[in-house]
């Protein structure tokens, strides 16, 4: 019954998308509108509960939470950290591609089973120069190398700050390879293990029997697998990362040099997603490299589902209009309820086994929930993670209460940094932007750990109140009911002082 109701509205909606009289579809609701039904349970703990998930087609995830690809979001800090937890963070395109690869480097560079290219320094080198090869990489250790790149020492931060020698030069502070521990390239990882912690080192390097470079195996890589053992890994061990590209000149060299350097996902960034401009990126992109996940949107109708996918999508982000900062439905009179969104979207998507991400909106614990019983896979978080030490930007004090920056990407404050850093900064452009997002400020919130995880104590209860074991059972599976506002008010903490 379900399905010819759902088929009949795509068809509706299909055909009624090019009338000629004004026609009002359906009574959209969002996710304040609706509860979701108890039902019976046989789970005994909430931490009984399987959050295994999949981003695209290709990609699992332990945890269904990706943070937004928005400049005052996700950096390469907070990527880092939603990988650990199991998640994944999508790294905003709005810097150069050299900055945004930089980013995707730092995630891809965290950790790692073997070092394949440890970064080096010639063994000629000043210590100032060192400084600065560590500073761009973001390590505290470098390996010294003769001029056939054959491994002389290694230098590390203890080398540097402990030395009574009065020299700037590496070769002299360096620990040299006679007084070096180090590994074959074929060492087993448990071996390897062995040997750091026996030693007490922090770094392992593998050379061949000529002192040609193999590797690098480090304490905190493996110290990192035992800290977070769910944690989003590609193949070689290291952190998954995504990145964003528009639809501009440069969205296929921004692709390429993202690709070049390990990212696993990308993600069209474009508001309205269903259009010409997004599906022939998407085109081209997919064509040019087959190989690499893309995730496209954002969408708020079956119809768009349906052409993304088409195009080659890997997985849809739904939301138009329904985010924190977003003033994209005052502005331009359009957008979706998001609730109501993901139904339709996912109608059209689970026909392909096409994953869903909720992109906007998810205010707390429950709207999760809510999102993935109506048909999401993931949800992606913008103001719930901003505003946290991971997120980019500086705490800001007022009235004695602490706080970050949130900017909508399409606000007029991003839009003038983004023409200051392309110095396209005419008058003009200034006249002509018509801003459909705001810049405020979100209250400072502290970690991300502590943020998720409540996060997903939240979801994993509700998981347990639909008697749902896994997030396969719940997604799009929701038994739901809409509520007036006074269900809203009964819902709420009421008739009492808070404090
Ligand atoms: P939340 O509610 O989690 O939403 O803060 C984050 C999502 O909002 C979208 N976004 C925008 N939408 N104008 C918009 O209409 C904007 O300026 C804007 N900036 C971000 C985006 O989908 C993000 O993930």
């Amino acid at each position: 019954m379900k399905k010819i109701l759902f088929s009949f509205l795509f068809s509706f909606l299909s055909i009624y998308s090019n009338v000629d009289f004004p026609v009002i579809v359906e009574r959209a609701l969002s996710y304040d509108d609706v509860l979701l039904i108890p039902q019976r349970s046989d789970i005994v703990s909430r931490k009984n509960v399987s959050t295994k998930t999949k981003l695209t087609k290709n990609i699992t995830l332990n945890i269904p939470i990706v943070s937004a690809n928005m400049d005052t979001v996700t950096e390469a800090e907070m990527a880092i950290t939603m990988a650990q937890l199991g998640g994944i963070g999508i790294i905003h395109r709005f810097n150069s591609i050299e900055d945004q690869v930089r980013e995707v480097l730092r995630v891809k560079r965290y950790r790692n089973a073997i070092i394949e290219n440890p970064v080096t320094v010639n063994q000629d080198a000043t210590l100032e120069q060192a400084k600065e090869i560590m500073n761009e990489n973001d390590i505290t250790g470098l390996l010294v190398v003769d001029n056939n790149k054959k491994l002389t020492g290694i230098l590390t931060s203890r080398d540097v700050h402990l030395s009574t020698l009065n020299t700037d030069n590496v070769k002299d502070l360096m620990t040299p390879k006679t007084r070096l521990i180090i590994g074959r390239p074929d060492i087993d990882i448990k071996e390897a293990q062995e040997i750091l912690f026996k030693n007490r080192i922090e770094k392992l390097p593998l050379v061949d029997l000529d002192w040609n470079i193999a590797g690098l195996i480090t304490r905190k890589d493996l110290l990192q697998k035992r800290q977070f053992p769910f944690s989003t890994i590609d193949d070689k061990d290291r952190l998954m990362v995504g990145a964003a590209i528009g639809v501009n000149e440069d969205a296929l060299d921004r692709a390429e040099a993202l690709i070049n350097v390990g990212v696993d996902i990308l993600v069209i960034d474009i508001a309205h997603g269903h259009s010409l401009l997004a599906i022939e990126v998407l085109k081209k992109i997919k064509n040019s490299f087959p190989n690499i996940d893309i995730i496209a949107g954002n969408v708020a109708t079956a119809h768009g589902v349906h052409d993304l996918i088409q195009a080659g999508a890997d997985a849809i982000k739904v939301g138009v209009g329904p985010g924190s900062i977003c003033t994209t439905r005052i502005t331009t009179g359009c957008g979706y309820p998001q609730l109501s969104a993901i139904i339709h979207c996912y109608q059209e998507a689970r026909k392909n086994n096409v994953p869903i991400i909720a992109d906007g909106g998810i205010k707390v614990s429950g709207d999760i929930t809510k999102a993935i019983a109506a048909g999401a896979s993931t949800v992606m978080l913008g103001n719930l993670l901003a505003g946290t030490d991971e997120s980019p930007g500086n705490t800001i004090i007022k009235n004695g209460k602490k706080y970050k920056i949130i900017r909508g990407m399409a606000s007029f404050g991003a839009h003038l940094g983004r023409t200051a850093r392309t110095s396209k900064n005419s008058k003009d452009d200034k006249d002509d932007y018509v801003p459909e997002g705001v810049e405020a400020l979100t209250p400072y919130k502290g970690s991300v750990n502590e943020i998720v995880s409540q996060l997903l104590g939240g979801f994993r209860s509700g998981m347990s109140y639909c008697g749902t074991p896994s997030l396969d059972e719940l997604c799009g599976k929701g038994q739901f009911i809409q509520i007036t506002s006074a269900g809203m008010r009964e819902s709420r903490p009421h008739d009492i002082e808070t404090i």
